[in-house]
């Protein structure tokens, strides 16, 4: 049994990643500081798959407990979830953002190699390739970022790069994320965002169960189908599966590798707030106001090299995943909180 080290385990896009890897015979240990997410996540877990999976309550700042993790539990792997995520946030706290985000990795990794474990898949983000070009976006395209979550992201990608170089041992899948969206089909996990949520259908699931009056759509003058950004929004379900195909491709013959986890289709907000409505039968009221600053007109992958490397590609379509994440919001109308 495969004993898989998960961090930022109670968290949304993790937890759903633990409940697949329990599905298909892995050993998951929870490593989380709860600084974004709650405990009660773990009991959901066990209540989805009838196991209940190991959580250790910490800091990736706090060597000594990492080390005693790795010593307790025989690490095989690790899924590095584990980071703060809001753009604006980061330009207002970019300190605690590069000492959570690259410190806090670099420390991971030191406490991996002293235990001899070298397989890593680690959470990135389509922000690295800034305002693409053109879309869809390919790995190979350049990277950029804009604001300190961002470059954080980029930094850790290439320190891992780095990493692989100077040491074969190391395996590490760099995953790419679009939008993730929706939640396992039981509603009792899903994305509970602190306080107002920066995301679009975090926002919109709120004002669907009357929690928020009425969505801003940030810009209805890009150079879109109808105006509004369009994004590639990925079922959430979709996206742990990738983590473990990816974990499973790991080989040192493949060193670092990154990969796209999208769909390959973008949608509009217009479009996006539509399916909402047909999913939930619940009218969103929003309007128009002016751009978000620092957000870009379209993004979008190409999901063929995750395909032909990884052998995975995207099931869900939008109208699951605005099913999915409405029957979450419904059901936890006020998230985790009890
Ligand atoms: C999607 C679309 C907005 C909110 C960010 C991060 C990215 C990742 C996902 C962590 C855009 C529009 C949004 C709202 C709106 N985070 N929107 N009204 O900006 O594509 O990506 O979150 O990994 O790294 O950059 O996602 O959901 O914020 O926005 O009109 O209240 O919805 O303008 O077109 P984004 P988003």
């Amino acid at each position: 049994m495969s004993t898989v080290l998960v961090t930022g385990g109670t968290g949304y896009i993790a937890s759903h990643a633990v409940v697949t890897l329990i599905e298909q015979g892995f050993t998951p240990v929870l490593f989380d500081n709860l600084s974004n997410s709650k405990s009660l996540v773990v009991d959901r877990i066990e209540a989805i798959t009838g196991v209940r999976p190991r959580f250790v309550e910490g800091d990736l700042s706090n060597i000594g407990l990492l080390e005693s993790v790795f010593a307790e539990f025989k690490i095989d792997s690790v899924i590095h979830f584990a980071g703060l995520k809001a753009v604006g946030e980061s330009v207002r706290e970019a300190q605690r953002y590069y000492a959570n985000n690259v410190a806090g990795t670099l420390a991971l990794t030191q406490v991996m190699a002293a235990a001899d474990c070298y397989s890593l898949v680690f959470s990135s983000s389509a922000t690295v390739y800034g305002d693409p070009e053109t879309v869809p976006i390919t790995e190979d395209m350049p990277l950029s970022a804009t604001n300190p979550y961002g470059r954080s992201k980029l930094m850790v990608e290439q320190i891992l790069s780095d990493l692989a170089v100077s040491n074969e041992n190391w395996r590490i899948a760099l995953l790419r994320y679009f939008n993730p969206v929706g939640a396992h089909e039981s509603g009792l996990i899903g994305e509970d965002p602190n306080g107002i949520p920066n995301n679009l259908l975090p926002y919109i699931a709120q004002v669907a169960v009357g929690k928020l009056e009425c969505l801003s759509v940030f810009g209805g003058d890009y150079q879109t189908v109808d105006g509004t950004g369009v994004r590639d929004y990925i079922h959430v379900v979709d996206l742990v599966e990738a983590h473990v195909k990816a974990l499973s491709a790991l080989a040192p013959e493949h060193g670092c590798q990154a990969y796209n986890l999208g769909t390959g289709q973008g949608y509009s907000v217009l479009e996006v707030i539509k399916a909402f409505e047909q999913a939930s039968g619940v009218e969103i009221p929003y309007k128009i106001v002016e751009r978000r600053a620092g957000d870009i007109r379209a993004s979008y992958a190409s999901p063929e090299n995750t395909a032909s490397k990884l052998g995975w590609r995207a099931r869900y379509d939008l109208a699951a995943m605005m099913r999915d994440h409405w029957c979450w919001q419904q059901r936890n109308p006020q998230g985790y909180e009890a």
